[in-house]
C-alpha cells in the first residue's frame, strides 16, 4: 500500500532517504478529488523521475471568502488508489495546522502575471498558490515537479516565481485532459447538474471555435473573442466571466496575435465557475 505522510518531517526524512541512494524525485501537487488529469501528471512524473510524491492539501489560503473551500469534493482513499495504481510512492496529505502553524505570516507574492485574468476576479488566489506551493517545494525538494495546462496561468506563474526565486526544480506543463465530449477534466465538473453538465460544453466548443479561427489565420483578438463570446452567450446557462487573449508569458492583453499566446475563459454554468483555454506558439 502507498504511504501517506501526514507530517513535514516524515516527507522530509523519506526524501533525504531517496536522494542518499541517488534517487530522482518528481512532485505533482494536487488538491485531491484526482481525476485522469491528474492521473496523466502522475504517470508522466513516474516515467520520468525514480521516485514520485503526490501532495493532497486543499489549500485554504487560495480559497476567496465567498468560495467553495468548504465544499470542495474530498475522497483520500480513491486519490491513494489511483495514486498507487499510477505508480507514486508515497502521499503528503497534512492538515492546514500543519502547513500553517500559528502566527503564520510570510508570504510569496507576485505582481504582474497575477493581476489579470483569475487574478481579476480571484484576487487572494494566486498570493495561496504560490505561497503553498513554494512551501511545497521545499518541502518535497523535488527535482521535477508537474502541472496541469488548464491551469495555464497557474503554470505561467509557477515558471515564473521559479526563475525570480532561484528554486533549482524543473516545472513540467502537461496538456489538457478532456472528457470524450470536449468537456475539460476537473474537479469542479462533479458540482454540475445533468443539465449543466451538458450546457458545460459550451466552452470547449468556444475554445475550439477560437483555435480554428487562430490557425485558420486570423490575427485580429477582438474578432476572435467576439466569435468566442457570441457562441458561449447562446447558452442561457452560462455567465462569462472572462474570455482573453493574452501573451503566454507575461499574461498581459494583447490586440493582435504576433507571438506565442493565451486564449483563456472563465465561464459560470450555474454556480459552478469552470476554466479552459488553449495556447498557440
Ligand atoms: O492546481 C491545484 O490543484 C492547486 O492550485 C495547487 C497547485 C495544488 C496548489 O494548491
Amino acid at each position: 500500500m502507498i504511504s501517506v505522510a501526514t507530517k513535514v518531517n516524515e516527507v522530509r526524512e523519506q526524501v533525504k532517504k531517496w536522494k542518499k541512494e541517488g534517487l530522482t524525485v518528481g512532485f505533482v501537487p494536487t488538491m485531491g478529488y484526482l481525476h485522469e488529469g491528474h492521473q496523466s501528471l502522475i504517470a508522466k512524473a513516474v516515467e520520468e523521475n525514480d521516485k514520485v510524491v503526490v501532495s493532497i492539501f486543499v489549500n485554504p489560503m487560495q480559497f476567496g471568502p465567498n468560495e467553495d473551500l468548504a465544499s470542495y469534493p474530498r475522497d483520500l482513499q480513491k486519490d491513494s488508489d489511483l495514486c498507487e495504481s499510477t505508480g507514486a510512492n508515497l502521499i503528503f496529505h497534512p492538515e492546514p495546522e500543519e502547513m500553517y502553524t500559528d502566527g503564520f505570516c510570510s508570504y510569496v507574492d507576485m505582481s504582474v502575471l497575477t493581476e489579470e485574468l483569475c487574478g481579476l476576479s480571484r484576487p487572494v488566489h494566486f498570493r495561496g498558490v504560490c505561497t503553498v506551493v513554494s512551501k511545497l517545494f521545499h518541502i518535497v525538494t523535488p527535482d521535477r515537479a508537474y502541472f496541469g495546462q488548464k491551469d495555464a496561468q497557474q503554470l505561467a506563474i509557477i515558471k515564473r516565481m521559479v526563475l525570480d526565486l532561484n528554486m533549482d526544480i524543473e516545472i513540467i506543463g502537461c496538456p489538457i485532459v478532456r472528457e470524450e465530449d470536449g468537456l475539460a477534466k476537473s474537479s469542479r465538473n462533479t458540482y454540475l447538474s445533468s443539465e449543466e453538465r451538458q450546457a458545460a460544453l459550451i466552452l470547449s466548443k468556444s475554445i475550439k471555435l477560437g483555435q480554428t479561427l487562430v490557425e485558420g489565420g486570423e490575427t485580429n483578438c477582438a474578432k476572435i473573442i467576439t466569435a468566442m463570446t457570441d457562441l458561449i452567450e447562446s447558452e442561457p446557462l452560462a455567465k462569462i466571466d472572462y474570455i482573453k487573449i493574452v501573451d503566454a508569458l507575461t499574461m498581459q492583453q494583447i490586440d493582435t496575435i504576433d507571438r506565442p499566446v493565451l486564449c483563456a475563459m472563465a465561464v459560470y454554468i450555474g454556480k459552478t465557475r469552470l476554466i479552459d483555454n488553449f495556447i498557440e506558439d
